[in-house]
């Protein structure tokens, strides 16, 4: 045996309970995808072997966290669960002020709503699909100011969330400071492939920000990965805990909406937070219009409870190691096969590169959504199109055409195994081997808003 064996990652708990899963063939997976219009969204979960939609409240939680559910204080006002879940946040993220919301976007609409004016612009590091459209129903315009490296799915720059400080110069000097509500910060960028922004390039942003008197707002729905990242990455931190991190992190923007189904480990539930009283006041009176009192903002306490434990569990580094090692086994088998993916391997999943994979299609022919379709018929695995058709239209109608059209294969947390990884692998790789015969699709069917979820589509001939 070699004298030096690498040593593995591996998951710090054990399985208690399984859930069985249905195993269909072909002819059956052919059915169901034609009667979902070939949009894996509309696909019924029975009918469906390993389910890669989502990392969104699709989490396994932990004997912890079902015990709190039981502690559940159904109060209509001041539940118990609520002072545990501001007490957590406050300790683990340094926020001032906190309002539970239903989901991510619940925080965003209540955000957008208490400080963004008709007419306003937000510049990100790169849009997500809610948090922009709940921007613009407010009145705003986004402005994409990620780094041009971001959209390259084979460009390997260790921090492709960040800020290129250029372009959000050029903004600010365009529109001014006064019309810029916050700068939109997202860690671990979604869209981008689950890429993280570096601690050194937030802390640019703040000076840049900080003397022009414009907000940070963090879309922190993934921070914990990101603080991985920049542990593994940038030199300072290596002896540093993700918590820690995390805590730095938050420490340099103003408030943060959170979708709490990744990160924090359960199946429902988000919250804003603000460092500002004023916010607050607007955000708290807001949120019992749209969510529910601002001790419950449409959670059961059984839900706050589950969360504020969730949050203490995914700030642990053992927790994140073996998860975001279980994410970059998948990439390196998908490697291994050929397989273009976005590198490097991000936080939350694998993104296949499907302009890459299927040359022979228009961007016109949805060749994202077509090959979501092609893997769930080869196994029963279900990802998500990240591409044109989730970019949807912009205000004039017209598409958005984003650089980057991609599949993914977003891995839940604490549910799959390794060998699961391994069969997902091989299922891409042998709809790889058949590449060249693959049709693309049409859109037969789209709704008005955030279409992805609901557009419906047939084979072309
Ligand atoms: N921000 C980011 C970065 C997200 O990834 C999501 C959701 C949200 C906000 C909205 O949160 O779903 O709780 O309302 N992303 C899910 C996904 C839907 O599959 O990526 P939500």
């Amino acid at each position: 045996m070699a004298k030096n064996v690498k040593r593995s990652w591996a998951e710090p708990y054990k399985m208690k309970m399984v859930e069985l899963l249905k195993m269909t063939n072909r002819p059956q997976r052919l059915k169901a995808i034609k009667e979902a219009g070939y949009n894996t969204f509309l696909l019924r979960s029975e009918d469906v072997y390993i389910d890669l939609l989502t990392d969104s409240g699709t989490s396994a939680m932990s004997d912890r966290q079902w015990a709190g559910m039981m502690m559940g204080d159904e109060a209509y006002a001041g539940s118990r669960n609520f002072y545990h879940l501001e007490k957590v946040i406050q300790n683990s993220y340094g926020y001032k002020y906190v309002i539970p919301t239903h989901q991510g976007r619940g925080a965003e609409n209540i955000l957008s709503k208490a400080i963004i004016k008709n007419g306003d612009i937000v510049p990100g590091n790169m849009y997500f699909t809610t948090t922009r459209l709940h921007q613009e129903l407010a009145g705003a315009k986004f402005v994409d100011v990620i780094i041009d490296e971001a959209h390259d799915p084979t460009n390997e720059h260790p921090f492709k969330g960040n800020v290129d400080l250029g372009k959000l110069d050029q903004v600010v000097k365009q529109y001014g400071a006064k019309r810029i509500p916050y700068v939109c910060i997202a860690t671990s960028v979604n869209m981008a492939g689950g890429q993280p922004i570096s601690m050194q390039n937030l802390k640019e942003v703040r000076a840049y920000t900080a003397k022009r008197g414009i907000r940070i707002i963090h879309d922190m729905t993934r921070v914990a990965e990101n603080a991985f990242f920049i542990q593994q990455r940038e030199k300072e931190f290596n002896k540093k805990s993700v918590r820690e991190i995390v805590k730095e992190i938050c420490s340099y923007t103003d408030g943060a909406t959170m979708s709490a189904k990744k990160d924090a480990l359960v199946n429902i539930g988000g919250f804003m937070a603000t460092n500002e009283w004023s916010v607050f006041e607007e955000a708290r009176n807001l949120v019992v219009i749209y969510e529910g009192l601002h001790t419950y903002g449409g959670l059961a306490g059984r839900d706050m409870e589950a969360m504020a434990i969730g949050i203490e569990e995914s700030l642990s580094d053992d927790h994140i190691s073996a998860r975001i090692g279980q994410v970059e086994y998948l990439g390196h088998k998908m490697m291994d096969f050929g397989i273009p993916i976005v590198r490097p391997i991000g936080g939350h999943g694998i993104f296949v590169d499907a302009k890459a994979f299927l040359p022979h299609l228009k961007q016109d022919q949805f060749p994202a959504q077509t090959l979501a379709a092609e893997v769930y018929l080869d196994s029963g695995v279900r990802t998500m199109e990240r591409g044109v058709v989730s970019a949807g239209r912009k205000s004039d109608g017209k598409n958005y055409y984003p650089k980057l059209e991609l599949v993914r294969f977003t891995i839940p947390r604490r549910v799959y195994t390794q060998a699961h990884m391994d069969v997902i692998a091989e299922s891409i790789y042998s709809v790889y081997l058949k590449r060249n015969k693959i049709k693309g699709l049409k859109m037969v069917y789209e709704p008005k808003y955030l279409r992805f979820f609901q557009a419906r589509f047939e084979q072309l001939k």
